[in-house]
């Protein structure tokens, strides 16, 4: 790996450099005194004689750009107006260069404001929240990068999007027509039941790809500045920089063991699933080491919610009942959805909003910007928060609202925070918060609240379904996200080497998720799938989706504790019938969390709703614990064993289905 520095990429190093410095003379002075003079060392004068000016430099700095950011935030909200003012010839295209340019003036403020920070011995600060707006404020990611290696990594961010939606790989049989991954090669995905069609789009991605290197090449130039950044913090271990903000030693590890914890019942789900795909497919799925092909994972977790699938659900007979019709003649428009949402929140005793809410800073996504995964954005200019929506009416839409407006919420609270603890207090946090309002939303029991169920709860077959579904979305997500993050994280810290990338990453599918490619592979390809591409941006890293899981489940579980609606151990109140609306209880919780924004380090929030300071799958085994004992009967009566071999060997044609 080689280093390309200007000197101004070197200017936050050397000023660190002379800092440590300057510390160990102090530290050595310090220790001077204490030995020979025997003065009382308790006293921080005496400890720290510079803190009254490192500290009066800190809350210079903090102030001034607290000053700059107002402006930047004033001309945000401005582009948000003009985003959204109807009639009047602006859209996304003609506003995309202003936000470019307010986007990299916040850029250089951050990055001017942690050189000048980094610059603060943190240690010697006396006020707490002083310290960790320096603290957090001092170091960043790409952010920290010279202006010509963020453009290069955002061009190289931008070219790996590219490969997701590019249309790029021939139609089957037909090279006049070409398909980009999303949506075109999905939509084929979810419908087919030809394997050969699965093999086919599946290695012709990876081919394509593959030509002159391209995906590899890419990433690892990309992997290059995720270093540099990580240089520029004094990180010896590049993935220090990656999970900055969660402030934990070995935060992989802890991470890890989550999906152990989870792997019981996946492993559970997963036998079942292999058992139905083989009477699917037949002969012709090379499966004999206990493992899923790639290819057939990827068809399984998009007919979570199909009616036709590869898959068997627990009782096919009693599906669920279909909630359309009835939701779209009691919500009947978009703002309706965002209202109700909007009550679940004031009910639970957190901010009202307000009729200028709804006038000037909730506005409808255009009609021209419309794609098929159109999704809600929410924005942050205090003391306002803004929402711009997708006019769309279904279940899933109702259900991610609730997301938004948890963020929302979010933005007003910590929109009252100093500048550099206004945030969230690590990356993945406000959405864990948000993801159990979302979970809350979509039960039976809130349905039936709003009027779309008659039945606050379905009976036991519908039930069994609704979680076998709920299983396959989200139990079969949580080891790829944390194999696609280690797979990068093990990269970047040279734990995985650049001659064995392929396979290292089949290893980590292998063994942390018992998924094989479905065909021979060598290094002449590089196979990680369209989402381990989009987790490679620090704004919406794989990291990310799986810490909002987790902690989706766990805030879900304690809100439901707290409001009464879960009952251990008594049946007409299991965690996954369990709708938290109206408790105060509950959102005494989410509040005191939401107003701490960053003032406290993310274990001493979380533990004020779950009391527990470390993350856990135990959300998620209470929550499926009714699908986990189904799975263990039905795999027992069917004589199917719940595991697979793993191993994956690195020589030079690695796998071969056997
Ligand atoms: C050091 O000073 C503090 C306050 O000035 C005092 O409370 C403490 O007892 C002193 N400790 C010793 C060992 O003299
Ligand atoms: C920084 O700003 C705060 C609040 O705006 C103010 O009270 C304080 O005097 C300012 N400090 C300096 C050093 O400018
Ligand atoms: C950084 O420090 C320089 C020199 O003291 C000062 O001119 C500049 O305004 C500071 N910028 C920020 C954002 O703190
Ligand atoms: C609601 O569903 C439960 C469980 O299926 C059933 O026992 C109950 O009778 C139903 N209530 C109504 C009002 O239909």
């Amino acid at each position: 790996m080689s280093w390309r520095h200007s000197r101004q990429d070197l200017l936050p190093y050397v000023i660190c450099h002379y800092f440590i410095v300057l510390l160990t003379f102090l530290y050595l002075l310090n220790c001077a005194t204490k030995a020979f003079a025997l003065t009382n060392t308790t006293t921080q004068q005496t400890k720290y004689p510079h803190a009254a000016i490192y500290e009066a430099h800190a809350i210079e700095y903090l102030n001034k750009s607290s000053t700059l950011m107002q402006s930047i935030w004033t001309r945000r909200r401005n582009s948000f107006f003009s985003l959204t003012t109807k009639g009047r010839g602006y859209n996304v295209v003609n506003q995309a260069p202003i936000k470019q340019e307010i986007e990299n003036d916040y850029r250089h403020l951050v990055r001017e404001l942690a050189i000048n920070l980094s610059t603060i011995p943190v240690m010697q600060l006396q006020d707490p929240i002083l310290r960790r707006r320096v603290k957090r404020l001092a170091k960043l990611q790409l952010y920290g990068l010279s202006d010509e290696d963020y453009e290069e990594a955002k061009n190289l961010l931008h070219t790996m999007q590219t490969f997701i939606t590019t249309r790029m790989v021939c139609s089957l049989g037909d090279c006049q027509q070409t398909l980009s991954m999303v949506p075109s090669i999905l939509n084929h995905v979810v419908r087919t039941k030809n394997l050969a069609d699965l093999e086919y789009f599946w290695r012709e991605w990876r081919s394509v790809l593959a030509d002159r290197d391209r995906a590899k090449s890419a990433f690892i130039s990309y992997v290059r500045l995720l270093r540099l950044a990580a240089y520029y913090n004094g990180h010896i271990t590049p993935s220090r920089t990656w999970y900055l903000y969660y402030d934990t030693d070995n935060f992989q590890r802890e991470l890890e063991d989550v999906v152990w914890e989870i792997m019981p019942l996946y492993q559970e789900l997963h036998a079942y699933l292999l058992k139905c795909v083989r009477s699917t497919y037949g002969e012709k799925l090379n499966a004999n080491e206990g493992a899923i092909p790639a290819h057939v994972l990827e068809q399984i977790i998009r007919q979570a919610w199909s009616s036709r699938t590869v898959f068997r659900t627990p009782y096919p007979k009693n599906q669920l009942p279909t909630v359309k019709q009835r939701l779209e003649e009691i919500l009947v428009t978009t703002v309706k959805i965002i209202k109700k949402s909007a009550e679940f929140f004031e009910s639970l005793g957190l901010n009202h909003m307000s009729d200028s809410f709804y006038d000037r800073f909730s506005r409808r996504i255009g009609d021209e910007e419309l794609g098929p995964d159109c999704r809600a954005e929410v924005f942050y200019f205090p003391p306002d928060a803004a929402l711009r929506y997708c006019p769309k009416l279904d279940y899933k839409k109702l259900m991610q609202i609730h997301g938004n407006m948890a963020e929302l919420q979010y933005n007003i609270y910590r929109g009252r925070l100093p500048f550099g603890v206004d945030s969230e207090p690590c990356p993945g946090f406000a959405s864990g918060i948000g993801e159990a309002a979302v979970i809350a939303s979509g039960t039976p029991r809130h349905l039936n609240q709003l009027h779309i169920l008659f039945n606050h709860s379905l009976n036991e077959e519908q039930s069994m379904n609704r979680l076998f579904r709920m299983g396959i979305h989200t139990i079969l997500a949580i080891p790829q996200y944390f194999v696609n993050d280690k797979f990068l994280v093990d990269v970047m810290d040279g734990h995985i080497g650049a001659q064995d990338l392929n396979c290292g990453y089949w290893n980590l599918q292998n063994k942390y998720a018992g998924i094989v490619p479905p065909m021979r592979r060598n290094e002449k390809t590089f196979d990680p799938d369209f989402k381990f591409y989009r987790g490679l941006n620090p704004e919406k890293p794989n990291t990310v989706k799986l810490l909002s899981e987790i902690l989706g489940y766990q805030f879900y579980r304690a809100f439901c504790l707290a409001s009464e609606q879960y009952r251990p151990g008594d049946p007409e109140y299991p965690l996954h019938n369990c709708d938290f609306y109206g408790s105060t209880k509950a959102g005494d919780l989410m509040k005191q969390m939401m107003e701490a924004g960053a003032t406290k380090h993310w274990r001493d929030l979380m533990e004020i709703a779950t009391g527990e300071r470390k993350l856990s799958g135990k959300g998620v085994m209470e929550y499926f614990a009714p699908l986990y004992t189904w799975l263990k009967e039905e795999n027992k009566k069917n004589s199917v064993e719940p595991g697979w071999e793993s191993e994956t060997r690195c020589s030079k044609d690695y796998y071969t289905p056997s």
